[in-house]
């Protein structure tokens, strides 16, 4: 599916270019004319930018099932790991398909992704939204997670509620020098996880809470704005 994006002041829309036109309350497009990198105007006379869309522009059109990791948390895994093109990588819990979605699209065009989820209906949510976003490098596989078998791996990220009793096998499917990385929404999760890595030969362990606020301003005055609170808690690794 050839998709776009719409990009305008007042919203913007992700659009199929196989259709002729697209409507909104904004008047109509002519998408025979939306060609990336030019501007459009409606019918209405809004004007859009037509531009690649991002990852993130995809994301937000994804089916949800189970709660996802935010962008902030998916983003610290890379800012932690400097995970990157060319990288392989096993996600496990795959849920909806957004973490391992974000770090697939980090490791393309020559990286690959795995994801494992046990439950069949989110398996089929995460196999649509890796056709949506159109990542041919990602795999989703309908399957406990202790049954991985994929090895020598730069990345494993885990996001399940008894992730603790996966430490040693994921330790041992790392290649020396890749990362670890435990996503859990508790900090008794977070405690019995940190316990069996500390069985283990982890480097530059590290737990860590991100918390980000965004600020907004009404009539001349600007404060915090209060809006995702706690989300969860991330634990790293990196096998020596
Ligand atoms: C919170 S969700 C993961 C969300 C995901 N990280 C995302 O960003 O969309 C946890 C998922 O792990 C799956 N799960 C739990 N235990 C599992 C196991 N042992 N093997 C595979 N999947 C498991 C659940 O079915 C659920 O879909």
């Amino acid at each position: 599916m050839p998709l776009i994006l719409l990009l305008g002041k007042q919203r913007s829309f992700l659009v199929d270019t196989n259709q002729k036109t697209f409507s909104s309350q904004y008047g109509k497009i002519d998408l025979t004319k939306a060609k990336i990198g030019r501007k459009i105007k409606s019918s209405l006379g809004y004007e859009f930018s037509v531009v690649q869309p991002t990852i993130l522009d995809f994301l937000r059109k994804c089916k949800r099932g189970p709660q996802i990791i935010t962008p902030k948390d998916a983003a610290q895994i890379i800012a932690v790991t400097g995970v990157s093109n060319g990288w392989r990588c096993l996600d496990l819990g795959g849920g909806s398909g957004f973490l391992t979605l974000f770090l697939g699209n980090a490791v393309a065009p020559n990286g690959s992704l795995v994801t494992y989820e046990k439950s069949k209906p989110n398996s089929q949510i995460i196999a649509r939204n890796i056709k949506f976003c159109g990542l041919d490098n990602v795999k989703v596989k309908n399957k406990d997670a202790a049954k991985f078998t994929e090895k020598t791996l730069d990345l494993i990220t885990i996001d399940i509620p008894d992730a603790e009793k996966l430490i040693k096998k994921c330790y041992r499917s790392l290649k020396a020098g890749g990362w670890f990385c435990c996503y859990s929404p508790h900090i008794e999760q977070q405690i019995k996880v940190r316990k069996e890595m500390d069985k283990l030969d982890f480097i530059n362990v590290r737990t860590m809470e991100n918390i980000q606020r965004d600020w907004k301003s009404f009539k001349g005055y600007t404060h915090p704005r209060y809006g995702l609170g706690h989300t969860g808690f991330l634990t790293f690794g990196r096998k020596v």
